[in-house]
């Protein structure tokens, strides 16, 4: 790494560290995540004018809030579903454009339950795994809900850069359709995202720049 990264990588230490994340909210409401993070998810979802969000992981909801938000100013048609194993931390009880889904997000029942609510004619769906974060989780995640990606729609898998801040490298995998083989994201960063063609789900473009 370049002298020059030093700084942000100093700012990502302290943000995760001296428990930053825990204290942030949005509009009130908890949320989880890095600020630059939310900051990307706002350009890529009028960029590709997303239409549809599938979160795993509501905890209290900010982020659900956040991504209803961003979909009602750019007008979108869709809705945001997110799910988590249980709304004991929940301070959205509801919201015209949410969906809090209770159950499992690795079990294919609640992909199946979820594919049922969007319509066919859907638009971009910005799909993002921030549940249990264990590689075993993630890989039922990613074949759960791989198969309902299309061309153009967008796969975040959260907190990748746990790893990187202790350890120095990501541990997000990588999932292919096709090979189904694990390989680390070539890059730093708190998430890893993934752009999705027809056959498989690959690094994004925007990100690798
Ligand atoms: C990191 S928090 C989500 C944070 C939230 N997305 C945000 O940005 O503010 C992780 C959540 O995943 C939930 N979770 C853990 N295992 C799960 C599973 N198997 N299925 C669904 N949700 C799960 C936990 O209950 C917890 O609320």
């Amino acid at each position: 790494m370049s002298n020059n990264a030093a700084p942000g990588l100093d700012y990502f230490r302290w943000f995760y560290d001296d428990g930053v994340w825990k204290r942030m909210h949005y509009r009130g409401v908890r949320i989880l995540k890095f600020p630059s993070d939310l900051w990307n998810y706002r350009e890529i979802f009028s960029e590709r004018r997303v239409d549809w969000v599938i979160e795993t992981g509501t905890r209290h909801g900010g982020s659900a809030l956040y991504f209803a938000d961003l979909l009602q100013l750019n007008g979108a048609s869709g809705r945001v579903i997110s799910i988590d194993v249980d709304a004991v931390a929940s301070q959205v009880r509801s919201h015209p454009r949410i969906d809090f889904l209770l159950g499992d997000s690795g079990a294919p029942e609640t992909a199946e339950q979820v594919r049922a609510r969007i319509p066919p004619t859907r638009g971009t769906l910005f799909m993002i795994l921030d549940a249990d974060h264990r590689k075993a989780h993630v890989l039922r995640e990613l074949a759960a809900w791989v198969p309902l990606l299309r061309r153009g729609d967008y796969l975040i898998v959260e907190d990748s850069c746990v790893t990187a801040i202790r350890y120095g490298r990501t541990s997000a995998p990588v999932l292919t359709k096709r090979s189904r083989s694990i390989a680390p994201p070539t890059r730093r960063r708190s998430s890893a995202i993934w752009r999705a063609s027809r056959n498989s789900v690959s690094p994004s473009r925007r990100e690798a720049t």
